[in-house]
């Protein structure tokens, strides 16, 4: 009866669909914006690549098509492109995504609207799919960018891509360069992508593209929350040329605020790696800030020769600690390192992090300081010890060290990691002089993340206004 199926049409929420770049460090906020759409009233659709699709059939149970799960008000559902195969590497997957991922992603948008679904918007994580506004566009389709990093990487990247920034050499980290809304800084504070070392040159090669682009996007959301980055938030108007308005709506966080709300957050969850059941009960049987917890994320890998180091320096702590192998790197853990550290020492394939870091028996985090595990930190109040590695880290180590003062620097020696250095980091990190003013600090932006998002907060009120501009 097609009169009825456009009434029907006529009344559905409006329909927001996510295509998101695959890894964790994205599908994560991304969900998370989904999730947060989805609970003021929106019919949202994330999607990603087939294979992502596959890891989080196998690790979350999500499944594709259908009518998805309830979230608040509204609903999320998952759709996966029929994109084949990525190759093995970052370049690889740029290729592969340029080639395959342009025509997949116009038959799922027009698949959408013959199932009686038109989509109002898509929000695409641009500067890493370039081709997804684009392709929106031709189908008539408004988008926002969801930029998932910071302010200041937002920044560092938009300067460069508009020439208004020479970085100075990168071996050189006692010359400082100094931008509008930045603190002074050195080659190793910027994002590693720009630097000539970079051995990435396709993915650098198409987010420095779209800095230059950017503004054609009808909305920027940004994974950040005003208070936090508020010099860099009110030094960007005033570049030229002008830079587009960012909207913050972070931290995109999970909010476990109480069971019923930790229930609906968990009958949708992002991990391309099943998290290790016991984490929880383990930490429980801790003393209050007495575990060190320690993960580089989802991509970061450290060698052979880094993993013995960090392992022999977390046992030389003497502290109870919960460290994140992923499976590929467990065969690098030292011979009889698990039965010699059994009882004190807890190693776990995945982590649920965000339950980690709130846990009440968690004192530090040795990061990578990708920039979701830098705002679940500060969300959670939880001083760290800053292990970078590459990309926006870099920044994001500087930001949480020195400009929120809630950590320190491990920095491995130029003949690599030394167990020392890890002992000496998270001894600073917990019980160093330092070490109350650091949790104090924590403390403070941990108030501060969880205002911005609780209702009414600043990204809170953004996210609203978005959800209403979409509804329009
Ligand atoms: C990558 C980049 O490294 C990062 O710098 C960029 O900002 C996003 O893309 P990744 O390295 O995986 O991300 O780091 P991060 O941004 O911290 O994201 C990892 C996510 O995985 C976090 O949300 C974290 O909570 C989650 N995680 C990590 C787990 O749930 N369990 C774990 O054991 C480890």
């Amino acid at each position: 009866l097609p009169g009825v199926a456009a009434a029907a049409a006529a009344s559905a929420p409006p329909h927001l669909l996510l295509i998101c770049f695959p890894g964790q460090g994205h599908v994560n906020p991304m969900l998370r914006l989904a999730k947060r759409v989805a609970a003021k009233g929106l019919l949202v659709t994330f999607s990603s690549l087939a294979s992502v699709g596959a890891r989080l059939a196998a690790a979350s149970g999500v499944s594709a098509g259908g009518d998805g799960v309830p979230v608040g008000r509204g609903r999320v559902r998952f759709e996966f492109l029929e994109d084949g195969d990525p190759g093995p590497d970052l370049d690889d997957l740029m290729r592969h995504l340029e080639t395959a991922g342009p025509p997949a992603f116009a038959a799922l948008l027009r698949r959408q609207a013959e199932e009686g679904r038109p989509v109002a918007c898509v929000v695409a994580n641009n500067p890493f799919m370039p081709w997804a506004s684009a392709v929106a566009a031709a189908e008539g389709i408004p988008t926002a960018v969801l930029w998932v990093q910071s302010y200041a990487v937002f920044s560092l990247y938009y300067y460069h891509a508009h020439g208004l920034v020479e970085f100075p050499p990168e071996d050189d980290p006692a010359a400082r360069f100094k931008l509008p809304g930045l603190p002074e800084m050195s080659a190793t504070d910027v994002p590693s992508f720009l630097l000539p070392s970079n051995p990435f040159k396709l993915l650098a090669d198409a987010i420095i593209t779209q800095f230059r682009t950017i503004g054609r996007a009808t909305w920027v959301l940004v994974n950040s929350f005003a208070e936090l980055e508020a010099d860099v938030v009110a030094a960007l108007p005033g570049v030229t040329p002008r830079p587009p308005e960012l909207i913050p709506v972070g931290p995109l966080i999970e909010l476990q605020q109480g069971e019923e709300e930790e229930e609906e957050e968990d009958a949708v969850r992002g991990d391309l790696i099943k998290a290790a059941d016991d984490c929880v009960g383990w930490l429980d049987a801790q003393p209050p800030r007495s575990v060190v917890y320690a993960s580089v994320g989802s991509v970061v890998v450290l060698s052979p020769g880094e993993v013995a180091e960090m392992a022999h320096g977390l046992a030389s702590t003497g502290r109870p600690f919960l460290w994140v192998v992923r499976p590929d790197t467990q065969p690098h853990l030292p011979a009889g390192f698990l039965d010699s550290v059994s009882g004190r020492g807890a190693v776990v394939p995945w982590s649920p992090q965000e339950r980690v870091l709130a846990h009440p028996s968690t004192a530090c985090f040795l990061t990578h300081c990708g920039w979701n595990s830098t705002l679940e930190t500060v969300a959670a109040g939880v001083p760290v010890v800053a292990f970078p590695q590459w990309g926006d880290q870099c920044t994001d180590a500087r930001f949480l060290v020195e400009e929120l003062g809630m950590g320190v620097r491990l920095r491995a020696a130029p003949a690599g990691l030394r167990r020392e250095a890890v002992r000496d980091a998270v001894e600073a990190a917990v019980a160093g002089p330092r070490a109350g003013d650091m949790l104090a600090s924590a403390r403070r932006w941990s108030a501060a993340a969880r205002a911005a998002v609780a209702p009414g907060g600043s990204s809170d009120a953004n996210v609203q206004a978005f959800v209403d501009e979409v509804a329009r």
